[in-house]
């Protein structure tokens, strides 16, 4: 794994949706966030947040029963939940690496959930619960396209007023 790129820690629901609102203004299509964390850590919310600012106007819930839910967005986000899997092997079935490098960003929860089968290059986005309303959120790259959004976000997430750490040059 690599090391973490920079981190943002919020106290709401709310300020981490605002974190994965930021990010839609920075994402093409093509792009990957794995979203990872135990339940309850924080990975709908962020998706949520990364869904209004694509313009996604549809409710977006946890994919966890049907795997891969595809909003219409200015650009189309795939959702993707992979706590159901049993294999990685399922992943091919599900055409996840095709549609990982389709016309739509991908934001994928449990998605270090097969270490030996991650994608090459994106953003890795731990979710680690604090208390009932701290998050610390890490962030690291798996490739250079990752390394640029991640820059990118980092200075979004600031502006934005989040309290981020790291990451700086
Ligand atoms: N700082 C925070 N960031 C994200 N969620 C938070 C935060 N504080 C409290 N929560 C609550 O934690 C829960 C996170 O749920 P969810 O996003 O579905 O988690 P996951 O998808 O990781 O299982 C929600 O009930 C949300 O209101
Ligand atoms: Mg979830």
């Amino acid at each position: 794994m690599t090391a973490t790129d920079f981190a943002v820690r919020t106290t709401s629901a709310a300020e981490t949706a605002a974190a994965g609102r930021v990010l839609a203004d920075l994402v093409r299509p093509g792009d990957v966030a794995l979203l990872s964390g135990d339940l309850g850590a924080g990975k709908t919310q962020l998706a949520k947040g990364l869904a209004e600012g694509l313009g996604v106007v549809e409710p977006v819930t946890s994919p966890t029963f049907n795997i891969l839910l595809v909003h219409e967005g200015r650009i189309p986000l795939y959702h993707f939940d992979l706590y159901r899997l049993e294999r990685a092997e399922e992943l091919e079935d599900l055409d996840y690496y095709a549609t990982l490098e389709a016309d739509g960003v991908s934001a994928v929860e449990w998605g270090d959930r097969f270490p030996e089968s991650l994608p090459q290059d994106g953003i890795d986005v731990v979710l680690h619960t604090v208390d009932d309303e701290e998050r610390l959120i890490e962030v690291s790259s798996l490739g250079p396209r990752g390394r640029e959004l991640a820059r990118a976000w980092r200075e979004a997430c600031t502006t934005a007023g989040l309290n981020t750490q790291g990451g700086q040059e």
